[in-house]
């Protein structure tokens, strides 16, 4: 453990969790913290254990896009669960609405979702999640696989220099990655285990969606479309309505989205 990692000892017994962070551990440097949780789980690991990484060798983005990870500036973690298997479509919806309420507390920007769940403040995106599901003899799994940017530098990325930003630059200065992860797994938890189950968090999660009401472009693979984004159902499936009014239910896992500027 060097002085970096040390940041995050000791997070297992605070804030008084329920699941979420009951077992916590952490890497120097990993290939992707997706691809820990995942072997963990595959071996019966039970839920609410949190791999956090210093940085990744190889960390991964939805739609098979890498996910930049240097060492030593932001959030990379990934979170086993086991939901009922009804619920386990809204996990990455979870990580997104706990991501938000989290940077609420830590810039005084508008914080909003990008269908699915990229988190994004002044126009531009600071979190995504990469949930991934699977099966072990202990049962359904998944693996949520968060990113959030506390101390990029975007503009030393060229890639996404345009498009991401982070907390130090909304603030101008450094965060702790310690006090923003604290936070977000108490969120998390609270999400997670709050006694009503989770029908509240699409309802909260779908009222910070900035997609909804305007035009997009999806695209699937072998189609796309673009229309207006109507709504999403109770599991966050994106409903657009195409310009020949024809109605399509669109699984987050499959598509890309493009906002049209108004
Ligand atoms: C996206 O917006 O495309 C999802 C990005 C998810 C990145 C995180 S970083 C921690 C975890 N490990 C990975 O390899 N990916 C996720």
């Amino acid at each position: 453990m060097n002085d970096r990692t040390n940041e995050f000892h000791g997070l297992e017994s605070v804030d008084g969790r329920a699941v979420i962070g009951r077992r916590i551990v952490w890497h120097e440097t990993t290939a992707s913290t997706n691809d820990d949780a995942r072997r963990s789980a595959d071996a019966d690991e039970p839920e609410g254990l949190v791999v956090i990484a210093d940085g990744q060798t190889a960390g991964r983005g939805r739609m098979s896009r890498s996910w930049i990870s240097p060492p030593g500036l932001d959030l990379l973690f990934s979170v086993v669960l086991r939901p009922e298997p009804v619920d386990l479509p809204k996990m990455p919806l979870l990580a997104g609405l706990a991501v938000a309420r989290t940077l609420d507390a830590f810039t005084s920007e508008h914080v909003t979702l990008k269908w699915p769940n990229d988190v994004r403040v002044t126009d531009r995106k600071i979190s995504g999640t990469l949930a991934e599901s699977g099966r072990s003899a202990a049962g359904h799994y998944a693996v949520v696989g968060t990113g959030v940017n506390v101390n990029l530098d975007a503009t030393a990325h060229p890639e996404i220099a345009e498009i991401a930003t982070s907390l130090r630059t909304l603030n101008g200065k450094s965060g702790s990655r310690r006090e923003v992860m604290r936070r977000l797994l108490a969120e998390m938890d609270q999400l997670y285990t709050a006694p009503g189950g989770m029908s509240a968090l699409v309802s909260e999660w779908s009222g910070r969606l900035e997609t909804i009401g305007r035009e997009v472009e999806v695209n699937w693979g072998v189609g796309s479309a673009r229309g207006v984004a109507e709504g999403v159902d109770d599991d966050g499936r994106l409903l657009l309505r195409d310009h020949d009014g024809q109605l399509h239910t669109l699984d987050a896992g499959e598509v890309t989205l493009q906002t049209i500027p108004r």
